[in-house]
Formats: C-alpha cells, sequence, structure tokens
C-alpha cells in the first residue's frame, strides 16, 4: 500500500504543518514495524503526539474557536487509543502475531485518521492561530493541473 497517499493537507501554518508531517513520518514507521520493533515505533508516535496534541490544546484553551471541546476530545481519545495498545504490547500473554495484527490495524486506522482530523479540526485552529496573529486566515496556494 502506497501509504503517501494518506499524506495530511498543508494548512498554510508552518509550525503545525512540519508537526503534521512528522506524525504522518512517524505513523508510517508504525505500520511499517515488525513486531520487534513495533513497541519502540509506538513510543516514538505517543511521544510526539502527546507533545503535539498538548501544543494545540493550550490554542484551543486559549484562542477557543469553533469545535474547541470536540478537537480536544478527539485529541484525547486518540492518546487514550494509543496507552491502551501500548499495555497490551507490555503484556507477556501478547504473543508477537497479537503484537502485530494490533500495531497494524491501529496504524491503518490512524492513517485514515490523521488526514481527516488535520483538513477538520487542525485547519480551524490554524485559521484561528492566524487570525488572533496577523487579523486574517492562511492562504494555500495550489497549482492547477492543465486542463482543469
Ligand atoms: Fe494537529
Ligand atoms: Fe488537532
Amino acid at each position: 500500500m502506497n501509504i503517501q497517499s494518506f499524506q495530511p493537507m498543508n494548512l498554510g501554518d508552518a509550525h503545525l504543518d512540519r508537526e503534521h508531517a512528522e506524525l504522518f513520518r512517524l505513523v508510517g514507521a508504525l505500520f511499517d514495524a515488525s513486531s520487534s520493533e513495533a513497541v519502540a515505533a509506538l513510543d516514538s508516535l505517543r511521544t510526539e503526539m502527546r507533545e503535539h496534541f498538548g501544543r494545540e490544546d493550550a490554542d484551543l484553551r486559549r484562542l477557543g474557536g469553533n469545535n474547541a471541546e470536540c478537537h480536544l476530545d478527539e485529541h484525547a481519545a486518540v492518546l487514550k487509543s494509543l496507552d491502551e495498545v501500548h499495555l497490551i504490547l507490555g503484556e507477556t500473554a501478547t504473543t508477537p502475531a497479537t503484537a502485530q495484527r494490533l500495531v497494524s490495524s491501529l496504524s491503518l486506522e490512524l492513517l485514515h485518521w490523521l488526514p481527516e482530523h488535520v483538513s477538520e479540526m487542525d485547519a480551524n485552529l490554524a485559521a484561528v492561530r492566524s487570525k488572533a496573529r496577523f487579523g486574517g486566515v492562511p492562504m494555500t496556494l495550489l497549482r492547477r493541473k492543465p486542463g482543469a
């Protein structure tokens, strides 16, 4: 599967775009991880997500905006899922096959979730951040395809 097709959109907010690209890279690394690499790959992703969500949560609480509560809840739900999988991977009864299956389904879910979250919720936050800083929303320039 070509995971590049799941790449989240750029929002025109350099800080958020850089962090989302890193999250996407780490989800891809989790997707590609063998059962022996899974715990380390999951830990890297958990650390990065916790820090990224923490920064977004602080902005959401400070700036508000549409769906701020839903946005906060979604971050918390994703972190909870990552913690649950982390716990199961650490149990002695978890076989390598189960770990592999679990990590594979988690990373697939995240590959679908991340671009959707970025384009629906983070885009809103980027607009609020930009408005607070400059009094306007960020512009994303797209090259028009020939014949389009
Ligand atoms: Fe984000
Ligand atoms: Fe977010």
